[in-house]
């Protein structure tokens, strides 16, 4: 089994996405033993925002790449290729003023791509990166997934609809929820590792 960690956080041993996220690929590699692992931090070298030329790469055939645009295409095509080459696929995303960090949504604008991750058919759209598992590690300071801030709690429906929109449905999410509360925070993190089912 091969399996992709992406790691939003920029705060290193710190960050409680990190460390639920390697919970999770613990208990993965216990239960698939030989299983091989690439950590990517998008924190440490950031897809960059889509300009211009980004957008003119996807758009324009292959074909008819200018160097600039063959230049500007390579972040989506490795990123796709990594996706693609995982069989499952752990997303750390600490919860940023309501949203995911703009490093996550930097990688989702890279990987979404029609006609390599999702095309349109005559059904509608079809996502084309099928047979995934992919495991939400979401940290945040307060509590969304119940109570009275559940109408707020987009980032996990955001990542279950854009993923699943490319044809990953298959998506456990864990929460480390509660991290800035004082009644919460101390066991925010071990609830959600004893939580992991795999
Ligand atoms: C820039 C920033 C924005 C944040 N926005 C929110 C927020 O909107 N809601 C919330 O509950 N917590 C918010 N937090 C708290 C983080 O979600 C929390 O500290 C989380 O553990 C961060 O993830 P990490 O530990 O993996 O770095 C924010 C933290 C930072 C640094």
């Amino acid at each position: 089994m091969k399996i992709l960690h992406l790691i939003s956080s920029p705060r290193g041993e710190a960050s409680f996405s990190i460390k639920l996220g390697n919970a999770i690929v613990e208990k993965l590699q216990a239960a698939n033993p030989g299983s091989t692992l690439t950590v990517h931090d998008l924190t440490n070298t950031p897809f960059p925002h889509l300009e211009e030329v980004h957008i003119n790469s996807f758009f324009t055939p292959q074909e008819n790449h200018t160097a600039e645009l063959t230049a500007a295409i390579k972040h989506s095509d490795e990123a796709i290729a990594e996706l693609k080459d995982a069989d499952v696929i752990v997303i750390g995303a600490p919860l940023y003023n309501f949203g995911i960090p703009s490093t996550l949504k930097a990688w989702i604008d890279h990987i979404a791509r029609a006609g390599h991750t999702f095309r349109y058919s005559e059904k509608g759209p079809e996502g084309l990166i099928k047979n995934k598992k992919v495991y939400l590690a979401i940290s945040s300071g307060g509590v969304y997934s119940e109570g009275p801030m559940k109408p707020y709690d987009f980032t996990e429906s955001y990542l279950r609809s854009v993923l699943g929109f490319m044809g990953m449905t298959d998506i456990t999410a864990y929460r480390a929820e509660g991290v800035s509360i004082p009644d919460l925070k101390d066991l925010a993190l071990d609830k959600a590792i004893e939580s992991i089912a795999i």
